[in-house]
This record gives C-alpha cells, structure tokens and sequence, in this order.
C-alpha cells in the first residue's frame, strides 16, 4: 500500500483511526471485518493486527479552504488484536493489544493470502485443525479452528431464521463425523446426539441412528422427581404437597419391592430402577378410599373385613373397597382427598398420544436404553438423530429432560469408573435445535424438568465428557446460565435489535462494533467467535454435504398448481390417535 494514501490521526489503547487519502486507489479493499496490519517502525517482519470495524467518509460537506475535493476521502476505524511476527524462521500470531508502538509507522498494509495462512494455521497443531469454513473476505482462506477447543467446551450457533443454522449444524458435524486418524476405515469415535424438534436432521444423516416418537425407548420409570411431577402432579392444587409426599413415598417403595436384590437402603425416590405405576396408583386409590375402624387400634379394614396392619405392600396389590356406612369407620389421614390426583393419573397413562412413555416398557433395560441414545444398538452410528416433532408437547420438555439427565449422568458415572487421572474416552456431544424452547430464560414450571437438566450439563458437564450445542434464533431468550457457559459462537444473521445487543454483551469491548455486521449476513454467513478460533472471524460456513430437509413451504408455487383434495377422515384419524 502506497503510504502517501494514509495517515494514521488518532491513536488510542487498541484502536487507531486511519484517513485514507485517496480511497480510489484501493478499490474494493476495505470492508468492514478487513484486517490490516501496522509494522513496527524498528522491528522487522513484526506487524501489530487489526481489524476494520468501521469507516466513515470525512467532511463531505465542510468548508474546503484548500479547494481540494474532500469527497473520496475516508477515515476507518481499526481495532488492535493481536501482534504477529516472525520468531525463529515461523510467524507467530498473539491475541491481545497491547498499543501501538509510538510514533506510528507507515506501510499499513491489507493482509496477505500467506499471512492469512500463518495466522490460521500456526498455533493449531496439524492433529487438532478443524476446518468447516472459509474467510468471507480476502479469497475464501480456508478457517482453520481448534478443534478440540471447539468441541471439548460448550458452543453455540445463533441466528435468525432462514441464516443458516440448520445447515451450519449439519455441516460441522458432517465434518466432525468424517475426521479421522490415518489407518482405518469405516465409523470414527464420534458420538453425537442432536434433539431435531422440527425433523430436519434425517436427510443430512442418512447413515445416523433416526429414533423417532414411534421408535423411542423412553419408559416412565426412569423419570426423576420433577419429571414425574410435571406429568402428574398440578401444582396449583391445594393439596398438593401431600400429592407429592405420597407419591414419592409409594414410588421409593415400589422400587424397593421389584428391586429387592439390590441394597434396599440404596434406593431412593430418583434412582433408575423399574416400578409399576399401576401399584402405585392402586396405593393412591387406597388411601383415598380407606377407612379405618375406630374399635380396631385404628387399622384400615376393608369391607370383607380384611385388615390391613401394614398398608404396604397390600396398597399395591388391588384396589380395595371399604364400607362407607358402617358408622365404626372414620377416615384415614388422605381419605378423599386424592380424587382428582387419581383421574389425572389415570387419564395420564391412558392417554393413547404417551403410550410410549407407558406400554410395553417394563423390559426395557437402562443399558438398553443408553445404547439407543448413544448409537450403540443394532446399527452402530456417530449421530444420533431424535426426531421430536411426534413427540406431544406436554411431554416434550421432560422428554429432553430425561434423555439429556440420563447422558449427563451416564457421562458422570462413566468417569467415576475410570481412575482419578484417565480421561472418558468416547465424549460426547449433544446439540439442541431451538434450544430456547427448553432453556428459556422463563422460570414456568412447564421448563423446570428440561432446564434443570440442561444447566446442570452446561455448569458440570464438561468434567464427564459431555459437552452441548446450543442453536437458537432468539438468543435474548436463552437462559444465561447456559450462554455464559458456552465458549465458541458462531452468530449469524441476526435481525432483533434485543438479540443483537446480547450478543455484542458476548463479545470483548473491542469487538462489539462487529454486531453492527449482523443484520447483512447472507445466509451461510457467521461472525465466529471463541477460543478454539485465533482471531474473531467472518466466515462463509461450508454447505453440507447432505442439506437438512427444508422447513419452507414453497407457497406460491403450490398455490399455482391445481386445487388438491384433502382426506379429511385421515387427518381427522390421526389427531384423534
Ligand atoms: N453455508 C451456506 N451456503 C449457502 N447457502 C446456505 C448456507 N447455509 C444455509 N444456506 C441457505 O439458507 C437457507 C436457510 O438455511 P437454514 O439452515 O434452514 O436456516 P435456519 O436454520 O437458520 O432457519 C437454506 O435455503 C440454505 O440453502
Ligand atoms: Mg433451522
């Protein structure tokens, strides 16, 4: 660059304003996002890097004393990031401004395709490159991240709708799921689960474990306490506090009784053992209906005079009748109280849309159930896709809950078998599409069960292997325990002016003028942000291989086409289903 063009006019701790004298000398060069970099005035081959983040024309309209034409003069603004140099024969790039040496020096200079290459690629050893995109700017460099930084941390793909998440998700994980070490073939260790609520994910993973709300194996007795609560109990209710009492009471004993092999004291209300809600409910049904006869040390007798001196196991076997008319009977301590507790059990596990939470489930096993959501059964698979669009909203929360509780927990006592210093040898990730759906920032009961869940993998999850990725449109709405946990971004398109401003609250003070980007990104197009990655970056994600199935209907062309006959008794068949 010719430096008679520019003059720097403004120096400051990390940024620098720089006229440009002659703009149409650099043509098209300048972008917003452009890195420059500044050399040191004794020091060669050593530059300071910054990036542009803004510009602006100068003094269009002032007074010209000169009469020279000011209109093609412009000022931008440079952000300093980092120091880059050449150390025993190797450029090296360090993050972090620490000024600019004084005075300035000339020869700024844009870029070059080689020291793009120096930067990206010097600190990155070859075994941990990963590469899912190319630089917006400058030629299309390929990005070279850390992976391992990328994965072993939380991240998070955030956007509006139609920038391209879906198919950034799959394009990431097509490439995670194709890396391999030299010297073999076939699947490598990945294992990947991704919650698809909308049922995109199938078509980019035709070679991936598809569980479906047909398919799933989800039994209800794996659900802890605030799961089962949010299926049975209503919490607005007078009563109940002694709903829940009772009901964990029954549920521990329960389990005790069909796991009498285990150690007794061992089992508790949450632990993944198998109990029959049917016993559970007959005991439910049994002190609502009990009576006790005042004459007989007050123990419940039923009407063909069967005493009951211990309530359990009996409860559970049947439902009793007692005799309301015998004046020698009063009540037992929950005697009607429970009515409207039985009906919504019963109307719960008879609901025909969760007979898969219910029927048939009592042989399924823990292991089994891991190795369906781990890719381990029948067909080994690196991804796991679970389509819950089929899944009945009033269960979806606690259907995320528990699959993501029971990763979680198999990631924790996975690495309790292991000895103190080896590390879990098959992490895992689990990526949640629309992630605000179930980590909002909302505290509603109706999120507890798969919020709880998620924070706590996002705050201890790490430690065990099991690592998230969180994609979601209205970032602004996503719990904050979850983003600042998260280490890498990847921000897209964003056109909320509330998302925009949270985003720029993730990003250092130095690069916050980046968001002003934000809402002109094409599709495919993200600010990445994040320490598996050495500079923050524009970047053109890579399409994917296989595209997720398009959730856009093309309306126009449909509405053009002859008018269809809709089978109406079907449609009415399956909803009522
Ligand atoms: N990397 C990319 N390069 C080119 N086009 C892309 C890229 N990613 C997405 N698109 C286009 O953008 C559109 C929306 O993508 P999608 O992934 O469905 O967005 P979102 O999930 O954010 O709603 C798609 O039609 C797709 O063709
Ligand atoms: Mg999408």
């Amino acid at each position: 660059m010719d430096s008679d063009n520019f003059k720097i006019i403004n120096v400051s701790k990390d940024s620098v304003t720089i006229e440009i004298l002659d703009s149409a000398k650099f043509d098209d060069q300048f972008n917003i996002g452009s890195y420059i970099k500044i050399p040191y005035k004794n020091k060669e081959n050593y530059f300071i890097i910054g990036i542009i983040n803004d510009y602006k024309v100068k003094n269009l309209d002032a007074a010209n004393p000169d009469g020279e034409s000011l209109s093609n003069h412009f000022v931008i603004n440079v952000q300093l990031i980092g120091s880059y140099g050449k150390e025993k024969e190797k450029f090296i790039f360090t993050r972090g401004s620490h000024g600019i040496p004084l005075p300035p020096s000339n020869g700024i200079e844009l870029l070059s395709k080689d020291d793009y290459e120096n930067i990206y690629g010097s600190s990155i050893k070859d075994s941990q490159r990963f590469t899912f995109s190319k630089l917006l700017q400058n030629g299309g460099i390929p990005v070279r991240c850390n992976g391992n930084k990328f994965f072993n941390k939380h991240f998070a793909i955030v956007g509006s709708t139609g920038s391209g998440k879906s198919h950034t998700v799959a394009s990431v994980l097509q490439q995670a799921i194709k890396e391999k070490e030299e010297g073999f073939e076939g699947l490598n260790n990945s294992h990947i689960i991704i919650f698809d609520i909308h049922g995109e994910y199938q078509k980019a993973f035709p070679e991936g474990n598809h569980i479906n709300s047909e398919n799933i194996k989800l039994p209800y007795w794996l659900f802890d306490s605030d799961e089962l609560s949010d299926l049975f109990i209503e919490s607005s209710e007078s009563n109940s506090h002694n709903q829940v009492s009772q009901f964990r009471f029954a549920v521990t004993q329960n389990k005790k009784k069909h796991n009498p092999l285990q150690a007794q004291e061992k089992i508790y209300f949450d632990s993944p053992f198998k109990f029959s809600i049917d016993e559970v409910i007959n005991y439910i049904k049994n002190i609502n209906s009990e009576l006790i006869n005042k004459k007989n040390s007050r123990i419940p007798e039923d009407k063909t005079g069967k005493k009951f001196l211990n309530r359990l196991p009996e409860y559970f076997n049947q439902e009793y009748s007692f005799d309301k008319t015998n004046g020698d009977f009063v009540k037992g301590p929950y005697t009607d109280d429970f009515e409207r507790f039985i009906l919504r059990l019963e109307a719960t596990i008879k609901n025909p849309r969760l007979k898969f939470l219910f029927e048939n489930v009592d042989n399924f096993s823990l292991e089994s159930v891991l190795k369906q959501f781990l890719g381990y059964e029948n067909k080994k698979a690196n991804i796991t896709v679970i389509d819950l669009s089929g899944i009945p909203f009033e269960v979806l929360s606690i259907t995320v809950s528990l699959i993501s509780r029971i990763l979680f927990e198999y990631g924790y006592y996975y690495k309790k078998m292991l000895s103190e210093r080896e590390l879990c040898e098959t992490p895992i990730l689990l990526v949640y599409e629309e992630a605000h759906k179930y980590v909002p920032r909302s505290d509603l009961v109706k999120y507890r069960a798969s919020k709880n869940a998620i924070e706590r993998i996002a705050k201890e999850g790490r430690k065990y292997g099991v690592t998230l990725g969180i994609v979601s449109q209205r970032p602004s709405e996503i719990s904050e325990t979850i983003f600042s946990q998260c280490n890498n971004f990847l921000v897209m398109r964003l056109t909320n002016p509330d998302d925009q401003n949270y985003v720029k609250k993730l990003l250092p003070d130095t690069l916050a003028d980046f968001t002003n980007q934000l809402s002109s990104l094409q599709a495919g197009e993200a600010l990445v942000i994040g320490e598996s990655i050495v500079l923050p970056s524009l970047i053109k994600i890579n399409f994917p291989e296989n595209e997720p199935e398009s959730t856009d209907i093309p309306y126009l062309e449909l509405w053009k086409q002859k008018w269809k006959d809709v089978d109406f008794d079907s449609v009415a068949k399956k909803w009522k289903l």
